[in-house]
């Protein structure tokens, strides 16, 4: 039964929108949850109580992998012969391998011009994915998917579909899974599009209605400081949830104010790049949810964090490594205490996005400055040795 063999729909009680027999799966979500003594250290926490959600496993190397399948599984129910997305390279990986791996229906993804990894896109081209380069970056890609999806009866499988964030919510039973259903402290995610935090705090707002925990941990969303959109709307301008009733004048101000003056988003860690993120009500709600907090990390800190993870032994790309960096910066706050039991994820594979990896190690000062010079980080890693 390949059900048995996914680490999505093993939980398929807790996302029934699916038969059995129509599930589609290539074998996603067999992630593991590691103690990282070494991470824990460098991050100010007491040993053994940093762990590492390592998502980087999933068969197209993200965690996009868990919503997928239960997007393209219910693509499949509606008999979509197209299914498309906009994305920083995850999503569209993700989507190009279900397509091709079950060749149930044709891929389509919008990237915004040279705002891709050669890791990712390249995993779209092999896979055979119709691929269309737009001018601009995700947030425009982003609303072209959608005017074409909905043009052409495209069936459109970024996070605003709902199904992709049901199969996201697994990613917390997995983890609660490995601490035997002991809740944590804090879960620490990156924050692009806000599928997955919103995915989050839907996972633990069910099973705490289902009587299945006794208590919600907390959430921190980790913007990049170049792509900061909810951490200036919820933490400079005090946008929450609200009951639903989310305050928009401070977001049509924001928004106006990056159309006027030309504001883009602008990181390292391209996964993220994002400053329109499609499901930021989801994501107020899933912080309301969760007593969240949001913060940012600029691309040194990232690139240091990500550094001595992969030091640690888990290999992730630039944005994962914003949830250590994220969890360190919370620490030094006094936010996260030391004693707390803190869960960062790392939400994709090392080699999805090389490139800045190599500026960061490399002694070779002007590959270090063209790639990494600009975008105001100083220090490399070879400085350190
Ligand atoms: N980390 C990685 C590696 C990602 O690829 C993404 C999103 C995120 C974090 C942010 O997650 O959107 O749920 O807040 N990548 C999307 C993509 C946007 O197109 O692949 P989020």
């Amino acid at each position: 039964n390949p059900v048995r063999f996914s680490g999505v729909w093993r939980f398929h009680e807790l996302l029934p929108f699916a038969p059995q027999n129509k599930i589609v799966t290539v074998g996603e979500g067999q992630t593991l949850l590691q103690q990282a003594n070494e991470v824990a250290k460098y991050v100010g926490m007491n040993e053994g109580q940093l762990h590492l959600q390592y998502e980087g496993m999933n068969p197209s190397g993200s965690f996009k992998d868990n919503g997928m399948c239960a997007a393209v599984t219910h693509a499949a129910m509606m008999e979509a012969k197209r299914a498309a997305c906009a994305s920083t390279g995850n999503t569209s990986a993700s989507l190009a391998l279900y397509c091709s791996a079950t060749q149930l229906m044709k891929a389509v993804i919008f990237i915004g011009s040279g705002k891709i990894s050669y890791g990712k896109l390249s995993q779209a081209l092999d896979y055979g994915a119709l691929t269309v380069q737009i001018a601009g970056d995700f947030d425009d890609a982003m609303i072209r998917v959608r005017q074409v999806a909905q043009e052409l009866g495209i069936y459109l499988v970024n996070s605003v579909n709902p199904f992709r964030l049901e199969g996201q919510k697994t990613i917390m039973y997995r983890v609660l899974e490995a601490l035997q259903w002991e809740v944590p402290d804090w879960i620490v995610v990156p924050g692009g599009n806000l599928g997955n935090s919103s995915a989050f705090g839907k996972a633990f707002h069910e099973l705490k209605q289902h009587g299945l925990i006794d208590r919600i941990p907390r959430l921190a969303v980790i913007n990049a400081s170049g792509a900061d959109t909810l951490y200036e709307l919820f933490e400079r301008r005090g946008v929450r949830w609200n009951g639903g009733d989310v305050n928009m004048e401070p977001i049509v101000e924001h928004n106006d104010r990056m159309d006027r003056e030309g504001i883009r988003a602008d990181t390292i860690a391209s996964a993220i790049e994002i400053n329109r993120p499609v499901n930021l009500k989801k994501c107020l709600r899933a912080l309301d949810w969760m007593d969240g907090v949001v913060r940012q990390v600029d691309d040194q800190q990232i690139l240091d964090a990500k550094a001595k993870v992969a030091a640690g032994g888990y290999g992730c790309e630039p944005a994962s490594a914003a949830s250590v960096a994220g969890a360190k910066l919370l620490r030094s706050e006094g936010v996260i205490a030391p004693s707390d039991r803190v869960v960062c994820i790392l939400t994709g594979h090392e080699l999805k996005d090389p490139t800045a990896t190599v500026a960061y190690h490399t002694t070779d000062q002007e590959l270090f400055n063209k790639t990494l010079g600009s975008r105001g980080v100083t220090k490399a890693s070879f400085a350190n040795r």
